[in-house]
């Protein structure tokens, strides 16, 4: 007779066991304040709001392109007209307005605002090369007045496995109207980047909420205290037409639903440097 044993290893190898992900090269690029520029806010705080990376006039031009491209549907949605906020007249999405499908990443209006010069150089600035390499992420446009956007609550996240150390990714969304407290947009959790490591340090790596990309990771309430009751602050991101807001892939964040009565028009993107591929 064979007796079974139980065993649990310690806790520090367990969390050695679960780093995965081999060493990034650029992982020291925001661990300290050393850049004398707005680098060093994205560093401290998790984000940053480069402001007018594209011209206000031009980035109203482009919210009138994504209006446009969804009217293109031809399911009924008429810009102005609030009867035809609702479903059945809009392309598919999620959260109220988060469009991913249809090769959205590929409208010439997204690939024109991707390669807006001050978009590019602000990415450039990020990495210390102007060889950039892009995703394809999508756009949001999240129209005021709707009814039948069900509350999903907020889902804060970050998009970066824990399994990685240091920094990995900052993520890039270009606001194309004005967007307010009331807007709708972006949620970060202020400081949340710099503590990353150390929460699943102290935490352990392994059970983390997850639907499934490995740089997916959900945060209970419980999880966030520990955040919170170490100065780290739910803020959310305002931004003019044409702002660019960066943030660390390690700061936690979420979105909201407009409460205003503007719509909230973005498109979102990764843009890291070629060598990654290298
Ligand atoms: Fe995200």
């Amino acid at each position: 007779m064979v007796a079974s044993v139980a065993v649990t290893k310690p806790r520090e190898l367990q969390v050695q066991d679960e780093v995965v992900f081999p060493p990034f090269k650029f992982a020291h690029l925001f661990s300290q304040q050393c850049h004398a520029d707005w680098r060093d806010a994205l560093t401290s705080e998790g984000y940053y709001v480069v402001k007018e990376a594209i011209p206000t006039k031009e980035a109203l031009i482009y919210r009138d392109r994504a209006h446009a491209y969804q009217e293109d549907f031809g399911l009924g949605y008429k810009w102005g007209d609030e009867l035809t906020y609702k479903n059945e007249c809009l392309p598919v999405h999620m959260k109220g307005g988060m469009i991913h499908g249809y090769g959205i990443g590929h409208e010439q209006w997204v690939w024109d605002v991707r390669t807006e010069p001050g978009v590019i150089d602000a990415f450039a600035k990020v990495w210390g090369t102007d060889q950039l390499v892009t995703s394809f992420d999508g756009a949001s446009i999240m129209l005021p007045h709707r009814s039948d956007v069900p509350d999903v609550g907020a889902w804060e996240h970050t998009d970066q496995s824990p399994s990685r150390r240091g920094f990995y990714c900052v993520q890039g969304l270009v606001n194309l109207n004005e967007n307010g407290p009331d807007d709708g947009g972006l949620m970060v959790l202020r400081g949340s980047s710099q503590l990353f490591e150390q929460f699943f340090d102290e935490h352990g790596r392994g059970g983390h909420k997850s639907w499934g990309p490995a740089d997916w990771c959900g945060f209970s309430l419980e999880q966030q205290e520990w955040f919170l009751n170490r100065g780290c602050e739910w803020i959310k991101v305002c931004a003019g037409p044409g702002d660019l807001i960066l943030w660390d892939s390690r700061t936690m964040h979420y979105n909201v639903t407009p409460s205003g009565n503007r719509d909230r028009v973005c498109t979102c993107q990764l843009t890291p440097a070629s060598d990654i591929l290298h």
